[in-house]
Formats: C-alpha cells, structure tokens, sequence
C-alpha cells in the first residue's frame, strides 16, 4: 500500500462543508469589497510552496482574506452591473454538483445531468413558445452564449444565398458590449441602429439600416444600461423578408419571460432564431452560467462540435451539449437552476420575477417622489435611471463609494445620452424598497 499523495483528512472536509452551510444560510456581508495588491499579498503571496500548509491554514486564508475581498453580489442592497441573487436551494445544490465531478460536454460522461438540464432548457424554450425541435445548451457566460449564436447565425445564413466580401451583425445602440466583441472575435462588422429615447431599436427604424451584409439582428430582450426591450415583433418581421437570423439577447432580461405580467414585451420571440438567458442574473442561479437555445437545434449542431479519432467513440445518437456551442469540456452548469427550479416549481419563479419588478416599481416611485432627485427611465423590466439635482460628478462618485464601503447600498453611475446618472438594476426580490430609499434620500440633501 503506496502512501496517498494528497491527504486530506475528513474533518477538514467536513469544516469545509459546515462552513458551506453556514454561508448559504447567511448570504454575503455587504461590507465585503476589493482590496489592493498591497493589502492581498501579504497574506496570499507565497501561499503555493514545495511542502504544502495544513488544509485549515488554507481554508482560512479563504474564509478570511479572499472571500471578505469579493464584491458581495449575492446581497439585496447590490444594485450596480447586474448582480445576482442565487436561491439557497441553487447554492447548496451546486456545491454538491461540484463534489460529483460530472463531465457534461456528452453524454457518456453526463448523460442525467444533461437529461436534467434539458429539462430546464425545455422550460425555457416553453416559455418562449418554441416547437420540440428547440433546444441547446448552458454555457459560461452571456458573451459566449451570443458568440457561439452568432456563429451559427452566419453558418446559416452562408447556406441561405450570396455571401458579401464582408459579413455585418445589425444591433440597437444600446447592444451589450459583448456584441462588439463579438464581431471582432468573428471579424465581422457591426450596423448600429440609433436606439428611441427610451433605449429601444424598433423594426422601421432598423430596416433603413439594413444592407446586404447583415446575416444576423441582434435584438436587446432587456438592455443592460437601460433595461429596454426591443420591438422583437418589428424585427422578427424585417428577419423573415430577408432570410436573416433573430438573435435575442436575455441574458438579463429574458428572465422575464417566466412572469405572465411581462410576457408581453416579448411578443415575437416566437419567430427568433435563439435566445440567451444568464441564470447567474435574474433566474436565481449561482454563477457561472448561461442558457443558450435555439428554435431549431439542428443549425446549433450544424455549426459547432468537434472532431477527432480520439472521440469517434462517443455516442452520437444521444445529446452531446459540446455539439451546441464553442465548447467541448464542461460543467454541468445548468444544474444549479434545474434544481432550483425542481424544489420550487416555476410557479415560484413567476412569483420572484414579479416581486422583483412590483420592487422595482415601488423603488422607482419612490425617486419620483424625493425632492432631490429625478426619475429619468423606468423602471423598464428592473433598471432605473435617474439623477440627484445639483450634485456634480465627483460628488456622486464619492456618494457611491461612501454607500459601497459602509455596506448600505452598491449604487454605481452610468452615462445616459452622455450626462452622468445613476442606475439601479435589480435582480434581488428581497431588496427592501424603504431601506433603498432611506440611503436614496440622502442623495442631494
Ligand atoms: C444583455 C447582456 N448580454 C450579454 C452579457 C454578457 O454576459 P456575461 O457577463 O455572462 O458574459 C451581459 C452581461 O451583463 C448582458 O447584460
């Protein structure tokens, strides 16, 4: 019997978990933040040696250094980007996913973990009122959701007729940046359509920008900055008289769907050609994960997958998630939502997306009603706009900064039409509206 090359006794495991456990039951401290270098390194630098530190000793240095110096996402006062508010049944399950180390990339390796996330892609394709031939795949993030639908996009569309000398992607100037990088990736050009005063890309409007090069319309199912949605009918309509794909970017906003109270922003999402939704924003997921569907799966497994004799092995009368996107290994990502999904029911979800909303609005009065300030946007889905009367912008970074340190709120600016202005995005239906508008109302005062 040869010595074991790492040890690691069970009590340290099961520190590990109580630690675990304790965490999901209390969520983030508000106060967490990022720390310089020169505040990290002491305590971090040098921690890989030849000879190794007791499991404690490490796990401390994780408990006590690394994770008080991460933003606190997860907590009902963060307010900023677009947070995330992961349910305690997500996070205690992913830590179990974890544990049992399943390769998903096909199904060999992870066939009921695919089956299950199936599951909870099937509910999204529902949702958007999508035919059985739907279907795709979790991968990272946002970013590599849209690259990997776009590729299949211009797969497509190259099948379609004429290519152009250069291929173009048409979005709304309120596209997530992902989308520009994107096209750099795919070394396509991007036609930007001037977006109304409310952050949306209409049909008519984008149909006068259109040239001959697009293969793809991107349309916004929940801008970033602003939260607006696009006219996905207007577009769905401009997408089928000539031939290009419908591409809907939820990654935030697509959450929505799940709330009979929105659904109606998203009429036309019938006729896209495939959605994004980041579970890690508004589905109550742990990070990191997005879910990327396609009407017809067969244009993903057309465009993406992977070939060598060392795979000619793997089963390919089965669903195989590496043939949907640019991946090959993976986690099985999508889990945490399923059986999130599982334990509460989507009655449940519909539920939480509303509250968020009925916060957003009651947030949204609210500004409307302080004298200092002035609502400008919203709330469309769950992002506010709007500015403090007479504070320059120095003052409102310090504000911000002040309410990010003391735990109160993370409320960062943004630009509208170039002015300084802070936004609110919620995903977290346990914000509580009087508690951000007790710290609002010292805005200006
Ligand atoms: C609308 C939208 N699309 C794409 C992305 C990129 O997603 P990710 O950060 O998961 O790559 C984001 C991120 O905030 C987003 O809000």
């Amino acid at each position: 019997m040869t010595d074991p090359l790492f040890p690691f006794p069970q009590a340290a495991t099961r520190r590990m978990l109580d630690w675990t456990g304790a965490r999901i039951a209390d969520g983030p401290d508000p106060k967490h933040g990022a720390q310089s270098f020169a505040a990290l390194e002491p305590a971090l630098g040098g921690s890989i040696t030849e000879g190794g530190m007791d499991p404690a000793q490490a796990f401390r240095l994780f408990t006590d250094t690394i994770v008080p110096s991460t933003r606190p996402f997860g907590h009902p006062t963060s307010l900023s980007f677009v947070a995330s508010a992961p349910s305690r049944a997500a996070l205690s399950f992913d830590a179990a996913l974890g544990a049992a180390g399943i390769f998903a990339g096909n199904w060999d390796g992870g066939a009921g973990a695919i089956h299950a996330e199936n599951q909870a892609l099937r509910w999204l394709a529902d949702l958007a009122g999508w035919p059985a031939q739907a279907g795709g795949v979790f991968v990272a993030g946002g970013t590599l959701g849209n690259l990997s639908a776009l590729h299949a996009a211009r797969e497509w569309r190259s099948g379609q007729g004429p290519r152009p000398d250069r291929w173009a992607i048409l979005c709304s100037s309120e596209a997530h940046s992902s989308i520009m990088a994107v096209a750099r990736v795919m070394d396509v050009d991007v036609i930007v359509v001037p977006a109304d005063d409310t952050g949306r890309m209409d049909g008519d409007t984008a149909a006068a920008s259109l040239t001959p090069a697009v293969f793809a319309i991107v349309a916004n199912a929940g801008a970033t900055n602003c939260g607006a949605v696009d006219d996905i009918a207007g577009l769905a309509d401009l997408a089928e008289a000539h031939a290009l794909w419908l591409h809907l970017d939820g990654a935030y906003g697509g959450a929505a769907l799940a709330d009979p109270g929105q659904r109606t922003l998203f009429d036309g999402i019938e006729r896209a050609h495939s959605l994004i939704v980041d579970p890690h924003k508004w589905l109550f997921a742990p990070y990191d994960s997005c879910a990327l569907v396609y009407r017809d799966a067969g244009h993903g497994a057309a465009a993406h997958g992977q070939q060598a004799v060392y795979l000619d092995t793997v089963d390919k009368t089965h669903w195989n998630p590496s043939d949907y996107a640019l991946h090959l290994t993976r986690r099985a990502r999508g889990l945490p939502l399923w059986f999130s999904l599982a334990v509460h029911g989507t009655r449940a979800y519909a539920a939480a997306i509303a509250r968020t909303r009925s916060v957003a609005d009651q947030i949204a009065a609210g500004i409307d009603a302080l004298p200092g300030l002035e609502l400008i946007l919203g709330p469309q889905l769950t992002v506010i706009l709007f500015r403090p009367v007479g504070m320059d912008e120095a003052q409102m970074v310090a504000w911000a900064e002040a309410h990010r340190r003391s735990g109160a709120l993370l409320c960062l600016p943004t630009r509208w039409r170039g002015e300084m202005v802070f936004r609110l995005c919620i995903v977290n239906p346990e914000t509580d509206p009087d508690q951000v508008l007790s710290v609002l109302g010292t805005l200006g005062a």
